[in-house]
């Protein structure tokens, strides 16, 4: 079954709503019809995400948040619900990303709470999991990627799974100018895929697409994007630039 491949830029913290209406202006002149063979997702922070939806009306281009809380309304200082995030006009949610896992300790739990509440409020989320270098070095990786996989999925039906993108974004190749080899990615893919059929069925393992993560550039992409089970990327850096995000987008095959 063939699987849509879904490209998507997390910005992370960076660009301000100016900002983020410039790089938009530039990208949606560009884009052409890419969007028809691909899925694009800009990922702004929660301060853009209105402004983004306003300016990509009638493209085909998806806005999503970078986070989330896990539950719907109240006294959660600093937090954001998936109503409010769906009152902009965005569509989807990056949850469980390294850098939420590392510096604001969210566990495998929360971010399967998370998940269960976002495809009850018909956001889809964006699931992330990798490893560290330390685990990858000591040979922990499949170990641990089935930890957060049956952590972070936990009480998904199969069809809430194929409705979810998930993100292998190795942590050693996030923001550090290394990239998995393409066959280390599609090993990881492959690994994480079975899992699937195993943790729910077969369909489920098929469906889902499965984004890699980590140093991604137009350098690299082509060839990551020519695994057999890796169905896209998740952009950090090289998404802050028009160009550079746009060149990635035509490395998909087509
Ligand atoms: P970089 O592309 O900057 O390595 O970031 C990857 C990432 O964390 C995307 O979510």
């Amino acid at each position: 079954m063939a699987r849509k491949y879904v490209i998507g830029g997390n910005w992370k913290m960076n660009k301000t709503i100016a900002e983020s209406d410039e790089f938009l202006k530039e990208f949606k002149k560009e884009i052409g019809d890419l969007s028809k063979h691909v899925d694009i997702i800009i990922f702004p922070p929660f301060t853009s995400l209105s402004s983004a939806c306003k300016n990509l009306k009638g493209s085909s281009i998806h806005v999503g948040a970078q986070n989330m809380y896990k539950e719907k309304k109240g006294p959660y200082t600093g937090e954001i619900s998936p109503k409010m995030i769906l009152e902009t006009g965005a569509t989807h949610v990056i949850l469980g990303h390294s850098e939420r896992r590392e510096y604001f300790h969210e566990s495998n739990e929360m971010i399967a709470a998370k998940a269960r509440l976002a495809h009850d409020s018909n956001l889809q989320p964006v699931i992330c999991i990798g490893e560290t270098l330390e685990q990858r070095n000591s040979g922990q990786t499949e170990e641990v990627l089935k930890k957060q996989l049956h952590g972070s999925l936990g009480g998904l039906t199969p069809v809430q799974m194929q409705q979810t993108i998930l993100a292998y974004e190795p942590v050693w190749a996030i923001g550090t100018g290394l990239t998995a080899s393409p066959e280390q990615a599609q090993e990881a893919h492959q690994f994480i895929r079975s899992q699937l059929s195993s943790m729910f069925d077969k369909k489920s393992a098929e469906v889902t697409r499965i984004q890699y993560g980590g140093s991604v550039k137009p350098q690299n992409a082509k060839e990551l994007f020519e695994q057999a089970d890796i169905d896209g990327g998740l952009v950090g850096g090289a998404s802050l630039d028009p160009d550079a995000f746009m060149k990635i987008i035509q490395k998909v095959p087509q």
